[in-house]
């Protein structure tokens, strides 16, 4: 066949999965399916975190090749070219905005003009809470002063009512935490309890920080991913020799006990600022229960990953010429040894919109996107009493 019937070919069938993919995925209204679609308000999304929630930032940065996933065969089942995601396609963010009725993420990072009435992602693979977790990255203070720039650029933009509306009725979106125990438990292999529990209470702290500022620009509604299963993922199972299969304790009961103050804390900050609203979305717990019961969830492999070498493929998807791939990742929870598939982050992101499942709570996505902010609330009426008609 010659080359441009092939590519044209190609293209259809490209489109028709885009297709097939929105419908499994994002039914719209017309089909019936209520629960899952957003209303037609319009709410921006602000993403903050790591490698999970990086739509391609660390493209634009001079890390090393850990810290970047530009090449094949990321993307392979979705984009059809590497974004930077880590996965073969999208991650939950995207499958967030899809929900949102919003594009799918373009990296903060990435020239050219961005609409920042629909938010921003900010997110980048390596990053901590700390900055000292990985300081080439932009761990969580580099995140929110990009944050800032934007909300000023909207202010500038817009109008003080307008922005402050936006930013007020806006989810902020966030996974945060997992590269600092990464760093933690590489520099103390062996930490004590009461190592531990400092070490978390300062992580939080810093955490607690960076949501008291966004509160503080007019941030009202956070949605927070907690940190995932660390020591069950294949990367740390291989790096710890964990032939067995078992998961690497250390990990496990620190990301645990993270997720724990996490909880708490969020309870307190609700109590503390007026209006502030939140969900957490357990991550550690959802991922566990595919890892652990993957045929309930249609896969069935659940501990290797889909691309890598080693033992569990745990390392080095498409950065050595020897690694292998597997022929279908929908199979796969994994697609390499630390980050989800693309059909393990759709399954995630229906618990994180959805609800309806102890892994959720207060709240779901959607429920947060419907909310009205009381801010935004008076800021609507104020305008009425500073403009009458
Ligand atoms: C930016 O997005 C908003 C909301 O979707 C839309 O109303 C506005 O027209 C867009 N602005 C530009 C310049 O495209
Ligand atoms: C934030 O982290 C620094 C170390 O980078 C620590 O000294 C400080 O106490 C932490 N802040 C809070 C509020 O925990
Ligand atoms: C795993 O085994 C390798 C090779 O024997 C060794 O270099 C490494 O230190 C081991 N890792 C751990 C965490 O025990
Ligand atoms: C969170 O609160 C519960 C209930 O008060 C308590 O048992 C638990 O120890 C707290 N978690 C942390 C990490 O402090
Ligand atoms: C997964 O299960 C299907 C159906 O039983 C089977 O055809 C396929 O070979 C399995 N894949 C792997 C990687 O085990
Ligand atoms: C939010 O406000 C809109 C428009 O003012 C209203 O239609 C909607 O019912 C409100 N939603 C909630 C959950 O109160």
């Amino acid at each position: 066949m010659e080359p441009a019937a092939a590519s044209s070919i190609r293209s259809l069938l490209y489109i028709m999965f885009l297709l097939y993919s929105s419908l499994l995925i994002a039914p719209t209204s017309s089909q019936g399916d209520e629960s899952r679609q957003a209303n037609n308000k319009h709410v921006a999304i602000f993403v903050f975190g790591d490698s999970v929630y990086d739509p391609g930032n660390n493209n634009y940065l001079h890390v090393g090749i850990d810290y970047k996933a530009n090449f094949t065969p990321y993307g392979e089942s979705f984009f059809e070219y590497p974004t930077g995601r880590f996965c073969d396609g999208r991650i939950v963010p995207d499958f967030a905005a899809m929900y949102s009725n919003l594009p799918l993420w373009e990296p903060y990072l990435q020239p050219g003009s961005h609409n920042f009435s629909n938010g921003a992602n900010f997110a980048s693979a390596g990053a901590g809470v700390l900055e000292e977790s990985e300081p080439r990255t932009l761990y969580s203070q580099k995140q929110l002063s990009y944050f800032k720039e934007v909300a000023n650029l909207l202010k500038q933009q817009l109008g003080d009512a307008e922005a402050k509306k936006i930013l007020a009725d806006a989810l902020y979106l966030s996974s945060f935490g997992g590269v600092d125990y990464m760093s933690f438990i590489d520099s103390t292999p062996n930490p004590t309890k009461l190592q531990q529990r400092e070490y978390v209470n300062m992580v939080i702290g810093n955490f607690t920080d960076v949501i008291k500022e966004i509160y503080e620009m007019g941030g009202r509604k956070f949605a927070f991913q907690n940190v995932g299963p660390l020591g069950c993922l294949p990367e740390f199972k291989q790096q710890y020799n964990h032939s067995g299969g078992a998961c690497v304790e250390v990990l496990q009961a620190i990301t645990s006990l993270h997720n724990s103050l996490l909880s708490n804390v969020t309870v307190e900050l609700q109590s503390q600022l007026s209006g502030f609203q939140y969900l957490i979305f357990d991550f550690f717990s959802s991922l566990n229960d595919m890892i652990n019961y993957p045929t309930k969830y249609g896969f069935n492999v659940s501990k290797i990953a889909c691309c890598g070498i080693g033992l569990y493929r745990g390392s080095e998807c498409g950065r050595v010429k020897e690694y292998e791939l597997c022929s279908n990742p929908n199979e796969y929870v994994f697609f390499d040894g630390g980050h989800a598939s693309e059909r393990a982050n759709s399954i995630l992101s229906n618990f994180l919109w959805n609800g309806g499942s102890e892994f959720t709570w207060p709240l779901s996505m959607k429920q947060l996107y419907e909310l009205n902010s009381t801010t935004a609330i008076e800021i609507l009426s104020n305008d009425k009493l500073l403009f009458p008609m």
